[in-house]
């Protein structure tokens, strides 16, 4: 199978898996998977449920180690010993769930974790006019005009929720962002200004691997697909080399779908 040659494709890519194998017990999640990233693309992983999207992207971010392949990043091996180390070669992932606290403020969800300090000694504290200074600024670039960022974060919509979680990964000095079905709960609103921000992202010469088992939501920003079934893949494609049709079909096990459709008389 042939790759689409762009500009971003010449280098080494941000991240590349070889063959990876990944066991839980008798079940094999996945069963020898290949596929890269580089700077400034969008690669879309899709599949059905149970095709081991989620063990794939949580190999990548070190929650699990693999039981066997290779795992490159610029180019060289690695292999993670949990979830920070990952973070620390700038890969950030964010999960359906978003990690995030309702109650507290938008900004303290932003920087959960990672407060700027004021202060000298034992007597440090959250330097908060300049945390909610930033927010509001990151916030704004990405068109959300946050009026007060101490509101809680659970007062925005889930489209803005999604924003706020891939911001902070970017501010924070993400290399490669891995976004677990961020539109999956989304309305037709809500996930228009998820996928411009993804674009946006991309843009920026990040490499974004997006998740998704909407096949419209991933030909919207994707650069190439990569469709997983059962632990294997059955192929990247660029997007000058498939249509959505055809996509479509791959993911959905389409000739199973038409098979059915042709049993019951009709088309689904
Ligand atoms: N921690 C685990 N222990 C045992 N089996 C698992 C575990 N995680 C995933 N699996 C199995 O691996 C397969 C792939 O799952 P998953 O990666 O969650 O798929 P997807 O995210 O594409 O829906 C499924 O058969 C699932 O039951
Ligand atoms: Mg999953």
């Amino acid at each position: 199978m042939t790759e689409t040659q762009t500009t971003s494709e010449t280098g080494t890519p941000l991240i590349e898996v070889r063959d990876i194998v990944k066991h839980f017990g008798s079940v094999i999640a996945l069963g020898g998977v290949s596929m890269k990233v580089h700077s400034g693309e969008v690669l879309c992983l899709l599949g059905d449920n149970g095709a081991g999207k989620s063990t794939l992207i949580k190999t990548l971010s070190g929650v699990h180690a693999p039981t066997g392949g290779s795992f490159l990043v610029d180019g060289k091996p690695v292999s993670f010993g949990s979830p920070r180390e990952a973070l620390d070669a700038g890969i950030a992932t964010v999960y359906q769930d978003l990690a995030m606290i309702p109650l507290m403020s938008i900004t303290r969800n932003f920087f959960m974790g990672r407060e700027p300090l004021k202060g000298v000694g034992p007597f440090k504290y959250m330097d908060m006019a300049h945390a909610d200074q930033v927010t509001r600024d990151e916030m704004h670039r990405i068109g959300i005009d946050v009026r007060d960022p101490q509101q809680a974060v659970g007062t925005l919509s889930g489209g803005e929720r999604q924003c706020v979680a891939i911001a902070r990964a970017v501010y924070f000095g993400a290399k490669v962002l891995i976004l677990d079905e961020p539109t999956s709960a989304l309305g037709v609103a809500q996930t228009s200004m998820v996928l411009k921000y993804i674009n946006q992202v991309r843009a920026k010469g990040l490499g974004v691997i997006f998740i998704t088992h909407n096949v419209r939501h991933a030909y919207a920003v994707g650069n190439r697909f990569t469709v997983l079934n059962r632990g294997k893949t059955l192929g990247t494609h660029g997007k000058d080399e498939i249509t959505i049709d055809a996509l479509q079909n791959l993911m959905a096990g389409g000739k199973e779908l038409q098979d059915l459709g042709a049993e019951l008389g009709g088309t689904i």
